[in-house]
């Protein structure tokens, strides 16, 4: 049988979680497969590259095995390989490229790469089952909010996308993780903070600072988690998070998933009203967080597109997704890119 050219097996290996997917069309989720590694990297607060290498290496294979008998798919039926070429740790980037070499060698298929970031946009058009509603309308302004990347973007066309925004230093995951480590809470940090939040009655009982950097569609989330750390400081009798009380914790986790999601919202919001855009949408592990969600509902004008259940945080699925709007060949020869970003792959300025 002749492969089909639309039916892409994506790997992602870019940072904690090892996974492969089969999608149709850039669209239809076939199957996605995602081994965390939450638990090895939970002992120290957060993920360790050479630990995430290792775990990469040891599920790679079962984890793209488990992707295609999911999918009810042989290597025959499979038209080309997705990979993560960049951003991402090196040496976990490595597993996925390489694997991928292998088999596109091993069974004569077609290379493509695929930029993380990029990735994430077109979580949102990914669907499962056979009805395929409507692609999102465009414009579309895009926040892509994840441990790594803060970006506000907008797509013009498919395949077609321009930075308009970034954070300055700290990505909002990030902040997310590092204020629940000030916080006591387990990893991943968002997660935690959200779940903390809805034990505190009052979610404006702690006010903590926004960074506006006004006239700006930039972010800034590193003075906020230091204003935490002050508050904290204050408030418990030992200085750290064990002094405090459950009820003091889950106030400050609101006041700081307060201050995240009022300036992620309000600039999204703005960018939609600025760029004349016809859809929304927030992508990236932090789009899991209902107040943002409903707090970006409510400011907008026009729908809001959120990645379905198991494509918001990393996953295979949007790389090859991804990959078919935006095919870009590999060589055999080709290396990851750890720092790849957005702006050098935006094809639409260039
Ligand atoms: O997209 P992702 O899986 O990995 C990266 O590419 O970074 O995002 C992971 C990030 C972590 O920082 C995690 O704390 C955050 O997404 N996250 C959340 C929530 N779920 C995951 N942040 C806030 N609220 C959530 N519910
Ligand atoms: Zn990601």
């Amino acid at each position: 049988m002749r492969p089909d050219s639309s039916l892409i097996l994506g790997i992602e290996t870019s940072c904690d979680e090892t996974a492969a997917a089969v999608v149709a069309g850039g669209r239809v989720i076939r199957s996605n497969v995602i081994s965390s590694q939450v638990s090895a990297h939970q002992l120290f607060g957060g993920v360790v590259p050479e630990i995430a290498s290792r775990q990469h290496v040891l599920a790679i294979t079962n984890v793209t095995a488990r992707a295609l008998a999911a999918a009810n798919a042989g290597w025959s039926d499979v038209g080309a390989i997705a990979v993560t070429r960049g951003p991402g740790l090196s040496g976990a980037l490595l597993v996925g490229l390489n694997f991928a070499k292998g088999v596109a060698l091993a069974r004569g298929l077609p290379l493509l790469g695929v930029n993380h970031v990029e990735a994430h946009l077109y979580s949102v058009w990914l669907t499962v089952g056979n009805a395929l509603p409507p692609p999102p309308p465009l414009p579309m302004v895009s926040l892509v909010a994840s441990g790594g990347h803060t970006e506000l973007v907008i797509i013009e066309e498919i395949g077609s996308h321009r930075r308009l925004g970034h954070t300055l230093d700290d990505a909002a995951g990030e902040a997310f993780d590092k204020v629940g480590r000030l916080l006591g809470l387990s990893y991943p940090g968002g997660p935690a903070i959200e779940r903390a939040t809805a034990r505190c009655p009052d979610v404006q009982a702690v006010q903590l600072p926004r960074a506006w950097l006004s006239g700006t569609y930039d972010f800034s989330f590193s003075g906020l988690k230091t204003a935490v750390l002050h508050c904290v400081r204050r408030e418990s009798a030992e200085g750290t998070a064990d002094g405090l009380t459950e009820a003091q914790i889950a106030a400050i986790a609101a006041g700081f998933q307060e201050s995240v999601v009022d300036v992620l919202s309000a600039k999204l919001a703005r960018a939609v009203e600025d760029f004349g855009a016809r859809s929304a949408a927030i992508v990236g592990g932090v789009s899991a967080n209902r107040a943002l969600r409903d707090k970006a509902e409510a400011r907008l004008s026009v729908p809001l597109y959120v990645p379905g259940p198991n494509v918001s945080t990393d996953n295979a699925a949007m790389i090859a997704g991804a990959a078919y709007y935006r095919p870009e060949p590999l060589d055999y020869d080709a290396d990851v890119a750890p720092s790849l970003s957005l702006a050098s792959e935006d094809r639409a300025s260039a």
